[in-house]
């Protein structure tokens, strides 16, 4: 563990069949006012809505509601959201529905009470958090992004094509989160592998860093074994209690911050799929999924030892008899025929990107990387590859 950390996670998690149970002892802590937001229509088909209802009511909860947040959730929800929250002196925001709800939440408790533009401030400016929040709860329906139980808020401004995400401190992470793995059974089968596959991005986010004998990345490889394990159930049964509960801890887990402990980490894949998402208004996770084969074989010679580790220990390459290069990209197959398998893309086309847009995508990307900094020359090169 060779750099210094502190770690500190407040996120009370209630997990299991009988986790909304704790919702009613949750509201106590809060005052009279909840804003409920929700997705556009999967918590009302699925019943989810009308036992969130009851209980807020049953909890003597005036409820104002903000529904419909699309996935990639805008600039112009959140403000919507920050506006309700004053006019109505909100004292709890609960969102139910995946992460671009959650993250919107937190958009929202972050932007209610900040006297500048909050977009400028905070997504662009990254300037240190120094207004009055407002808590913020959750009940996860979908697995994948890790939102539940940290302070990412990924937000997208439409007007200036632009999707940024901002990691705040503690204050703004879900006060508690509530994650029954029987919601994510009808989660689609599209969304449910674009969940997997963000999971197993923002585990290999983290691995892809350093050399050193770091027990984070020893975590990091169960974790994906469990992972790749539970989606192949999945696949064959939507409503395989294990498989769904393993992958969605799995995803908490993911971006909880412990596997990211002592580590430098990548997050240019992220940092492209913001882009690609900007232009596309792709699935997350399946943005992820075209851009990272092509990204780790663009890169993976600067950092071979772990690719070779990441060969053998996560995919169980046989590499006797193998250069240290041919172990690496037996690996990196591996990770492409587990995206097909998933039936993911593996080319940025599939997701409705044209040549015309790759510059521009490329031009407007952070750069960054892990084993490899990055130009938009090298981006626009992996972007062309993945195209
Ligand atoms: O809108 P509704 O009707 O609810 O439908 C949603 C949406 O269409 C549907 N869905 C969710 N739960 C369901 C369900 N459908 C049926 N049954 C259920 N139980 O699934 C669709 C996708 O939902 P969404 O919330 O958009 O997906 P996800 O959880 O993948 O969130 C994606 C957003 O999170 C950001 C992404 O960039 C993207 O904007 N991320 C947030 C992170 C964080 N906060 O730490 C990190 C990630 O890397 C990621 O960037
Ligand atoms: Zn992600």
């Amino acid at each position: 563990m060779k750099y210094d950390f502190c770690y500190y996670n407040p996120t009370k998690i209630y997990f299991g069949k009988t986790a909304l149970d704790n919702l009613a002892g949750e509201l106590k802590n809060y005052g009279e006012t909840v804003l409920l937001v929700y997705g556009k229509s999967s918590i009302k088909k699925t019943g989810l809505y009308d036992k969130i209802v009851d209980i807020l009511k049953e909890s003597g909860k005036k409820v104002v509601e903000l529904a419909g947040i699309k996935s990639n959730p805008t600039y112009k929800q959140m403000m919507e959201g920050a506006r309700l929250v004053r006019e109505n002196n909100v004292d709890l925001i609960l969102a139910a529905g995946g992460g671009s709800v959650i993250d919107c939440a937190k958009g929202i408790s972050v932007s209610a009470y900040c006297e500048e533009d909050p977009w400028k401030k905070y997504w662009v400016e990254f300037k240190p958090l120094d207004n009055k929040t407002v808590p913020v709860g959750s009940i996860l329906t979908m697995a994948g992004t890790g939102s539940e139980m940290n302070g990412g808020s990924v937000i997208t401004n439409e007007d200036e094509m632009l999707k940024n995400g901002r990691v705040f401190p503690p204050e703004v992470y879900p006060k508690f989160s509530i994650l029954n793995p029987e919601y994510t059974y009808t989660v689609p089968k599209n969304q449910m592998v674009s969940g997997v596959f963000d999971t197993m991005s923002h585990l290999m986010e983290q691995y892809f860093s350093g050399d050193d004998d770091n027990v984070t990345d020893y975590i990091i490889e169960g974790v994906m074994e469990n992972l790749i394990k539970s989606a192949e159930k999945a696949l064959e049964n939507q409503e395989d209690y294990e498989a769904r509960s393993n992958i969605m801890w799995c995803a908490t887990i993911g971006l909880n911050t412990i596997t990211g402990l002592s580590k430098k980490q990548d997050w240019e894949v992220h940092m492209i799929e913001h882009q690609v998402g900007a232009y596309t208004d792709c699935p997350h996770g399946a943005g992820l999924a075209a851009v990272s084969p092509s990204y780790y074989r663009y890169i993976y010679k600067y950092g071979l030892d772990k690719f070779v580790r990441f060969a053998e220990k996560v995919w169980n390459v046989e590499s006797s008899g193998m250069t240290k290069e041919e172990t690496a990209e037996a690996g990196i197959t591996k990770l492409a025929e587990f995206i097909e398998k998933l039936g993911l893309p593996l080319h940025l086309k599939e997701l409705g990107a044209t040549e015309e847009m790759l510059p521009l995508i490329a031009q407007s990307t952070i750069p960054g990387g892990g084993y490899k900094k990055l130009s938009a020359e090298d981006i626009l090169n992996i972007l062309k590859e993945a195209y």
